[in-house]
This record gives C-alpha cells, structure tokens and sequence, in this order.
C-alpha cells in the first residue's frame, strides 16, 4: 500500500492564509517529484513578511545578515545573541515557511554538546525550527543535533564561515581532488541524518553528478539548475546592496535605489517647506487652543 500523499502547503497562487506550514515531509516529497524548492534568506520582522506574502517553502535566517544587516566584513564575528535577535525578529514576521537558523562561527565547532546546547537556544529562544551548520567536517555535531531532536540543514561547497581557509570566497569543487572532497562533505551530512543540504558556488556539472547520490534535498546557490531549489540572499535579490555581488546573483528588484530616492526626496521636501503640509498635521478645536493659549501665557 503506497503512503498517502503529503499536503501540499503552497498552492501557487493560494492566498496567504490559505496556506499550511511547510514541514519536513513536504519538503521530501516536493524532491520526489521533482517540484523546485524556493528558499531566502530574512533578519527581520519587515524581510519575514515579505517572504510569507511571496510563498516561499523556507525561510534562512543566514550569518550571511552578520554583513547584509549588521554592517560587518564576514560572517564571522556575528554571534549567537545578535543572531538570536535576528531570528526571533524573523519569526515574529512569518506563519508558513519552514525557519532555519544559522549556528553562527564558534558556537558549534568546539564539541556535540556545544551545538546541540547552541541549536536548543535558536529553537526556544528564536523560534526556529531548524538550524544550518557548515562543513562535511562538522557531520558529527549535525548528528548530535539531530539526535537531541532538532533537524539540521547541512552547507558545503564554499562555506563562508571557513572562506579563509578556502583560499577567499570563491568558487569550489573546481579540480577533481577538491570536487570529491565538496561530495564526501555532502554525503557525510547527509549520512549524519540532516533533512536538506545547501549547495554553494560549486560547478554545475559537479552538482549534477553528485545529485544521484542526494536523497535529502539540495538547495544550490551557484550549483547550477540540477539541485532541487535555489536559494538566494534577500538583500541580493532585491539589490539592497550595493555592488555587483557574485556571479550567481540575479537581481529582481532594485530597492536600495529605490529608497535612497525616497529618503532624498524627503529632505528635499523638508528643506524647501513643502514636507508637512496642512494634510498631515494635526488640528485642535479653537477653544481649546485659546485655553492653552491663556494657560501659556499665565
Ligand atoms: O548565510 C547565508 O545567507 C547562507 C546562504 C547563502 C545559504 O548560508
């Protein structure tokens, strides 16, 4: 007897509170048949919203915010309470998609005990409902985390947290030593028992070859069109940035020109008088007025 089929949350198209929570079995089975998975990242309450309006199945709350939100040169320095801030900010915005945490640097590496302690607080502390580790080396702390009943999203490929041992943020897997090396990373995480993967910067043709062994979804950010969804960075996407950014990054949007024009457009209205205008003022009855007049003046 075959399983009965797993609900289906996102109904293209649905609106909003039509929509159930993403779980995990839903994410398996949109593998099996083969339905890309669309996951982004968010560090607030406003970035949430706009990623439960659009429909996404995940949601990342990504270290990759220690840069886009926090203002700093890696992902490196964020830590585990300035990410907890960002998550717990990110679910107060969000009713559908699934959420994953980032393990920030250093909060996870040092013992089993050390992650599944960090991962406990994402989840009660940040409303997570799952976290991401990076590293086929890091196998052994996904399996403590998933043991202590977390599930686990692993990262591999070009894995920012460790970019300076990777020679920089560039892409990998791109000689044939290395590219086993990314897949012995996959299928230890896999093997450790996370529920996804996230492919990064890595060569499509690698990817793909190495999509036959996955039998967790695979989420690629640069890893070409044969995994099973895509991710990208919120602020990326939506150009909220500035720069180019790498070579996987389409822009959808152009925001940060956007609001740059807006908030120019403010002082230019408050430098020439034109900002407020009687329509957002507010008005007092004249008795009233006469009253506080009297009273200022006694
Ligand atoms: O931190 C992040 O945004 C990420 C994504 C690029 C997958 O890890």
């Amino acid at each position: 007897m075959s399983a009965s089929p797993v609900p289906t949350a996102v109904a293209p198209g649905a609106p909003p509170a039509e929509r159930l929570p993403v779980s995990l079995p839903e994410l398996a089975e949109k593998k099996r048949l083969g339905e890309p998975i669309v996951m982004v990242t968010a560090y607030d309450y406003p970035s949430a919203q706009v990623a439960e309006a659009a429909g996404v199945d995940l949601v990342l709350v990504g270290d990759s915010g220690a840069m886009t939100v926090l203002g700093y040169p890696s992902t490196v320095p964020v830590s585990v309470d300035e990410m907890l801030m960002l998550c717990a900010a990110t679910r107060r915005g969000l009713r559908t998609p699934l959420l994953v945490a980032d393990l920030p640097f250093g909060s996870y590496e040092a013992s089993s005990e050390q992650a599944v302690a960090t991962a406990q607080r994402f989840v009660k502390e940040g409303g997570a409902e799952a976290v991401k580790l990076e590293g086929g080396a890091m196998a052994e702390r996904a399996r403590a985390i998933v043991q202590a009943g977390i599930p686990v999203m692993g990262h591999v490929g070009l894995t920012p947290q460790t970019a300076t041992q990777l020679g920089g943020y560039r892409a990998q897997g791109r000689t044939g030593a290395r590219a086993h090396e990314v897949a012995c990373d996959a299928l230890a995480l896999q093997e450790a028992g996370c529920f996804a993967i996230v492919f990064e910067a890595i060569p499509a043709a690698v990817a793909h070859d190495l999509m036959e062994r996955m039998e967790i979804p695979v989420i690629g950010i640069g890893a070409g069109a044969a995994t099973d969804g895509q991710v990208l960075v919120f602020h990326d996407l939506l150009g909220i940035r500035e720069g180019v950014g790498a070579r996987f990054v389409k822009r959808y949007a152009d925001i940060q020109e956007e609001m740059v024009a807006g908030v120019r457009a403010f002082a230019d209205d408050v430098r020439t008088h034109r900002y407020p205008a009687p329509d957002h003022t507010y008005s007092i009855d004249p008795d009233e007025l006469q009253e506080f007049r009297a009273r200022l003046g006694s």
